[in-house]
């Protein structure tokens, strides 16, 4: 996937699948990420390690597909829409009355750069990325 999408506030940005040679960008992405927003986003570590040797390394073969959100010069949002099997979360949304079946419910996780948010760069991409699935 590859599009452009347009913030309210009229910047254009792509959108598009995150490939191996983005470990640099995703990156520099997670380490400029706040404390606060860290508190509220932790699917896995946030550093240029884990971007470089476990996310970018194993695209395609860890069934979790990434999106990540472009300006011309960096990482401003990144999606994770992963397939894997999660029991503590079967049980949490069990105890809820819902039984989840994580070939159709996956774990969905989104990040906007802390300058980015509360600009409807969610809102824009979100509908796109539920389209492909
Ligand atoms: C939550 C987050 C992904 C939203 O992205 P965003 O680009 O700032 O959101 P948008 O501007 O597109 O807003 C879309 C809608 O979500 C609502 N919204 C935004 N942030 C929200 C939040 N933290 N809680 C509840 N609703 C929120 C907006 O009010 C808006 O609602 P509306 O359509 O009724 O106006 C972003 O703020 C973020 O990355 N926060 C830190 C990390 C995080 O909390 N991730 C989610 C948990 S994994």
């Amino acid at each position: 996937m590859h599009v452009l999408i347009h913030s309210p506030n009229g910047y254009p940005v792509t959108l598009r699948s995150l490939v191996k040679n983005d470990s640099g960008i995703l990156g520099e992405f997670f380490e400029s990420l706040s404390p606060q927003t860290r508190s509220k986003f932790g699917p896995h570590p946030l550093d240029r390690e884990y971007a470089k040797y476990v996310i970018c390394k194993n695209i395609d073969v860890d069934n979790v597909s990434r999106f990540i959100i472009v300006t011309e010069t960096q990482v401003v949002g990144y999606f994770i829409v992963d397939f894997n099997e999660y029991p503590n979360e079967r049980s949490r949304y069990s105890s809820y009355g819902i039984e989840l079946d994580f070939a159709l419910d996956p774990v969905f996780a989104p990040c906007i750069h802390d300058n980015y948010q509360g600009q409807g760069l969610s809102k824009s991409g979100v509908g796109r990325i539920v389209a492909l699935f």
